[in-house]
């Protein structure tokens, strides 16, 4: 390697929140005085890590050119597509011209807003000396039950074995871009790390903090937001 790795951020944001049962897609609902993608980017932003952050934005998305961050000089936009990892796919595109294969690519969901800096440094320090890289992801605290039929439960899981996806998701912009290209319509891709996951390749997981949260249902607004209100503290 006779080049400096650089550092890019991804945002898949081309959803329509479907689950969250709003006027609006989700990432453009407001949360603590700002959009919930606006709180997801400009954090991302503050880490001071990437060169870019290249973000998927639905093309019929009237919403995206209202918002000040939309036009800041480190945000790219690319086309959103079909599924979330046509919209992952489309963004790293984007960035085919100045990113090279051995750079890292943070994947990470507009729908996280409580993401912290201290979560963005915590996983790129844990992965950057690796191969292929990995994901936060939480345990479970919970018993979990492996159920069939009518809710019948046929086993309890070792819960040591399981843990919850969550993202940022950091790979090498190569390995990802050709997982993703190679996994095209297989709708059981619902992360970055599964496309790795097929190419027979083992990512790795980085305990990361509760807070980090997917806005999915309406009451997750309201966590959300206490969540941001204690992070200070
Ligand atoms: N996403 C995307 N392109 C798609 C689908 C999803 O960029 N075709 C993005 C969403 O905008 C979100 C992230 O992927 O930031 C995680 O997806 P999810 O939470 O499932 O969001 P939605 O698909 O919008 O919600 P739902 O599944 O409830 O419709
Ligand atoms: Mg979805």
């Amino acid at each position: 390697m006779n080049h400096s790795i650089n550092f890019w951020a991804v945002v898949p944001a081309a959803g329509v929140g479907k689950r969250m049962n709003a006027d609006r897609p989700k990432q453009y609902l407001e949360l603590a005085g700002k959009t919930v993608i606006e709180h997801t980017l400009l954090r991302l932003l503050s880490a001071e890590v990437f060169t870019a952050v290249a973000v998927a934005i639905s093309e019929e998305d009237p919403y995206w050119p209202d918002l000040d961050v939309s036009a800041h000089k480190k945000i790219i936009t690319a086309a959103g597509g079909k599924e979330r990892a046509d919209s992952v796919l489309s963004a790293l595109k984007a960035i085919r011209t100045v990113a090279s294969d051995d750079d890292w690519v943070l994947v990470h969901d507009a729908a996280r807003p409580c993401i912290t800096t201290i979560d963005i440094h915590h996983l790129i320090d844990s992965l950057k000396t690796d191969e292929i890289g990995g994901i936060l992801a939480l345990s479970s605290h919970d018993t979990l039950k492996s159920v069939q039929g009518d809710n019948v439960i046929v086993g309890t899981l070792d819960r040591s074995h399981i843990w919850r996806a969550l993202t940022p998701q950091m790979f090498r912009y190569g390995l990802l871009k050709n997982a993703l290209e190679a996994a095209e319509g297989n709708a059981a891709i619902t992360d970055e790390a599964s496309a790795l996951e097929l190419q027979g390749m083992q990512p790795k997981i980085v305990e990361g903090r509760p807070d980090n949260i997917k806005i999915t249902r309406p009451e997750d607004l309201a966590l959300a937001q206490f969540y941001m209100e204690h992070q200070n503290d």
